[in-house]
């Protein structure tokens, strides 16, 4: 393998996970991978294109040498070790939360804001999720026709949560139809069968912090503090894949046509859009998939410059490791692996 010194810290999670196969795919140039978890993991073995790699413990010699970071574990987690692996000389791509809002640290949608890598003080951020499909879609409109406000809801899948959050609903559904009792254990209520409009902790405004995120980090992505913005973030029981039903007014009229045409070429967008013929983005279809998926684009009829849509993606791919290994590429493209680009 030729390449660069590359560490994936929680490798053995959902989104570690996803980068291993995703670096595989991609072919990233990496000759030498470290993989990083707790301590409960040291010594378990994963394969990475063809070699059984032992994993270890995180700890700040583990990034002595590593060239770039693909940090997929907690907040805290990152918050420890991101500063510890960036003054080591290593470029930190965090999926977590922990810098996101930081204003030193850039946060990326190589689709929307590549540019914004440029200058970087050794930690990119990658958004939540349920942000990274929703600015993929409304930025190419934005840049035509800037946007007002939004009004979004989500449909978000428990892999969001964490591979925990995928064996709760497992069980649950299973035990939901043999009739047998349980406890919920990830989320305050069964999950199987049923909706939670609870995503992240409550915030004083009784928003929820998921809800906030979202408002926030797309003004910070699409550079645009002036977009009024409402989110409902609700969980449902689906295994992989977010959706969001979207309200957006335009500055200035925009038919479904022109939304369709802007879209269709843009980067990293597919449409799938005819109703009639039951044609629509839905999470089975778009899990495994690297696009966003946009559809039932139509005009908003409570208002004169509104056109709702309907989003899609896999929030384990596009929604995080995805994103996090384009992020890499387009510094790499750059030649802006170094802190101040
Ligand atoms: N799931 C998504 O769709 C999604 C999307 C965007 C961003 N994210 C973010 O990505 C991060 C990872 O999420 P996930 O869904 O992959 O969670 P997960 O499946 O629960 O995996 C967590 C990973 O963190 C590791 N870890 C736990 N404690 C650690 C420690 N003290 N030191 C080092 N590693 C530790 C775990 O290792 P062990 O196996 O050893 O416990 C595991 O590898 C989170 O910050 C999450 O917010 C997730």
């Amino acid at each position: 393998m030729t390449g660069y010194k590359v560490a994936i810290v929680g490798a053995t999670g959902m989104v570690g996970r996803e980068y291993i196969k995703i670096l595989e795919q991609r072919k990233f140039p990496m000759n030498d991978v470290k993989l990083l978890a707790s301590e409960r993991s040291t010594g378990k073995k994963v394969t990475v294109n063809g070699q059984a790699l032992v994993v270890k413990e995180t700890s700040p010699e583990a990034f002595k040498g590593t060239e770039i970071v693909f940090l997929a574990a907690e907040a805290d987690i990152s918050r420890q070790f991101s500063p510890i692996a960036a003054a080591a000389g290593a470029v930190v791509v965090d999926d977590s939360s922990a810098f996101r809002l930081d204003p030193k640290v850039p946060l990326v949608v190589p689709e929307v804001n590549a540019e914004d890598i440029k200058g970087h003080k050794g930690i990119v951020a990658g958004p939540n999720c349920s942000t990274i499909q929703l600015v993929v879609a409304l930025h190419p409109l934005h840049r035509v026709n800037p946007i007002k406000r939004v009004i979004v809801a989500t449909y978000q899948s428990v892999s969001g949560w964490g591979a925990a959050a995928m064996d709760e609903l497992r069980l649950q559904a299973r035990k939901v139809l043999d009739g047998e009792a349980f406890t919920p254990r990830i989320f305050p209520y069964q999950i199987a069968f049923n909706v939670l409009p609870e995503i992240d902790k409550a915030m004083a405004n009784d928003y929820t912090k998921e809800e906030w995120k979202m408002s926030e980090e797309t003004h910070k992505i699409m550079h645009a503090s002036e977009i009024a913005f409402s989110a409902t973030c609700v969980r449902v029981p689906v295994f992989v894949g977010h959706s969001e039903a979207v309200w957006i007014e335009f500055s200035r009229p925009m038919s479904p046509a022109e939304a369709r045409d802007i879209l269709s070429r843009a980067p990293g967008i597919r449409i799938v859009d005819d109703i009639a013929a039951s044609q629509y983005p839905h999470p089975l279809a778009a899990a495994g998939r690297d696009e966003t998926y946009v559809g039932r684009i139509r005009e908003d009829t409570s208002l004169p410059n509104g056109l709702v849509m309907w989003i899609v993606s896999d929030n384990v791919r596009k929604g995080s490791a995805l994103n996090g290994v384009q992020i890499a590429e387009a510094i790499i493209k750059r030649n802006w692996l170094k802190p101040g680009g």
